[in-house]
């Protein structure tokens, strides 16, 4: 009987997780944690009450200590019900909004692997409509009409894009190296534009496009889709509120085990100067080269075009971090490298860890980040951010949701174990015994019991078509973007500046607040 009620249990979580939300979990749920606010609390108790129609607190008691860990579930709160009710209830208002005559049309400049799921999540948001496409290899532009019809129209040349009237947005979905400067040109024709990340290729470009964003106002958002993600806005709610106490140290990290996670994309089998244009792909390169598929097709393995392990992943990492805590960004960067397996003729690292200073400032206090990417690690695939305070660490580890483990340190020193204490004569022991045990009460030598946070973000949640509905609210509303082209480049450059450290091997001295080297 126990064990079939508590299948039934389960089930109805489950049906209840997939059906509408995510959760937050309490693993000692018969406390009430003083983080969690009071609606949250009334959530859990509705959650309850629905499954069991047991309204009272005490059978809620009863019935979690019958079950153990697993009712954990019971507590099931509906705080992240609350962010996916507010994310409906946008979607529902843009619906409202959009009548057949304003619709958003949209192209999408650079048609590789990003470009077509940029398209795919931007298409997810209703009243949006795909016009054209832009890319650079024909085997693309050709896939863009077998999925999208052969009404869409398509070319080499993005600027007979920016040229035209009838396109409101473009999503700027190339390799690094163009991402700014068609950024900039299609702000000055009038375009929104959605920019994947990192914003620039160079940290010399970031200003200039702030100051086109500025100049054209136009509506301007990056693509690093965490600044939309629910489960990292409630862990910057949850930060916000005290949940680790002091931040001190963030340590952040990507571990790949395989070709295509190293970036030995496939490449079709026509590839050739024919069916790439590939004069365009370096237009903006000092140095021009001959043709080459493994440039063309593998971009991010070369400094002329990507951003190496830092500018692609550092950026998501430094992404989060800064929109958890606040941050403008560090003032002082040194990063290490080296190419340890992939040599596939790339001249970037395949292993590369940087260290970070963030210096006190309005937002928090100083903290240290390391960040780390490794594409040979034994450890498989895995994606990592703790972000560590002095009562407690935000485990962002492996995505889709966070827990936070919290410990806070007694009062009372403590004395014997891994100490002096034993190495004194025994009168000094008995003597420090009564002395420490007149200074501190029972209380004072207790560790406090403090419960952990589980936080899972709702089944098939896509934080990408969350940061394209922003994106397209932002359009419709003139309401600010979610990740604006300062927040882009304070992101972007300290990642950039990792680069510079390990080629450069030296120190590199930010200043966050003016977005300047120092
Ligand atoms: N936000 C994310 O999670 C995320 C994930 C993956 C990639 N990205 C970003 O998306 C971008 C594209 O990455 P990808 O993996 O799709 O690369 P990709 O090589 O698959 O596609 C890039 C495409 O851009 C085209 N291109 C390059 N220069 C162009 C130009 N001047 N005009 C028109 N087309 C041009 C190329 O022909 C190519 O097809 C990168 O900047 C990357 O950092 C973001």
């Amino acid at each position: 009987m126990e064990t079939l009620c508590k299948l039934n249990f389960l089930n109805n979580i489950k049906k209840l997780q997939t059906k509408f939300c995510s959760f937050i979990l309490h693993v000692n749920t018969s406390r009430i944690c003083p983080l969690q606010n009071i609606p949250d609390r009334i959530n859990q108790l509705f959650i309850y009450q629905t499954l069991m129609h047991k309204p009272m607190a005490t059978d809620r008691r009863k019935f979690l200590k019958q079950f153990g860990t697993s009712v954990i579930l019971t507590s099931a709160s509906l705080t992240s019900l609350a962010a996916k009710e507010e994310h409906e209830k946008r979607i529902l208002q843009a619906e409202k909004r959009i009548s057949s005559n304003d619709k958003i049309r949209i192209a999408t400049i650079g048609m590789g692997i990003m470009g077509f799921n940029d398209t795919r999540a931007a298409l997810s948001v209703p009243g949006v409509e795909l016009v054209a496409c832009a890319d650079l290899y024909k085997g693309r532009l050709d896939r863009v009409k077998e999925l999208y019809g052969n009404n869409i129209f398509t070319t080499a040349d993005y600027r007979e894009i920016l040229n035209r009237k009838d396109i409101d947005a473009v999503i700027v979905a190339t390799s690094d190296n163009w991402h700014s400067r068609i950024s900039i040109e299609a702000m000055h024709k009038g375009k929104a534009v959605y920019s994947e990340k990192p914003m620039v290729h160079h940290i010399s470009e970031g200003l200039k496009e702030i100051k086109a964003q500025q100049e054209t106002k136009a509506v301007f958002q990056v693509g690093s889709q965490r600044v939309s993600s629910i489960a990292f806005k409630k862990a910057q709610e949850l930060y916000q509120a005290g949940a680790i106490g002091k931040i001190n140290a963030i340590e952040a990290s990507f571990s790949r085990q395989s070709a295509l996670g190293a970036w030995e994309y496939t490449i079709p089998l026509d590839a050739s100067a024919q069916t790439v244009a590939w004069d365009q792909f370096q237009a903006g390169s000092k140095v021009k080269l001959d043709y080459d598929s493994n440039r063309f097709f593998r971009w991010r393995n070369y400094r002329e075009y990507g951003t190496g392990v830092a500018g692609d992943l550092f950026v998501h990492l430094l992404t989060g971090i800064h929109f958890i805590t606040g941050s403008k960004g560090p003032d002082k960067i040194f990063s290490i490298g080296g190419l340890t397996y992939w040599k596939d003729g790339r001249n970037v690292p395949d292993v590369m860890s940087a260290v970070i200073s963030y210096p006190e400032s309005p937002e928090h206090p100083a903290f240290q980040t390391t960040l780390r990417v490794n594409f040979v690690s034994g450890e498989g695939d895995r994606a990592s951010t703790k972000i560590i305070g002095s009562e407690g660490v935000i485990d962002m580890s492996d995505g889709g949701g966070f827990t936070i483990h919290k410990s806070k340190m007694p009062v009372a020193p403590g004395y014997g174990g891994w100490d002096s204490f034993e190495t004194y004569p025994e009168a000094m022991q008995k003597a420090i015994v009564e002395d420490y045990n007149k200074k501190y009460s029972a209380a004072d030598r207790q560790a406090p019991k403090m419960d952990d946070v589980i936080y899972r973000e709702p089944e098939g949640y896509n934080d990408s078509n969350e940061h394209f509905a922003n994106f397209f609210d932002s359009m419709k509303t003139g309401k600010p973007v979610v990740e604006d082209a300062v927040f882009g480049f304070r992101a972007a450059a300290p990642c950039l500046a990792c680069n510079d450290s390990y080629f450069e091997n030296k120190v590199i001295k930010w200043d966050p607040v003016n977005m300047k080297l120092a």
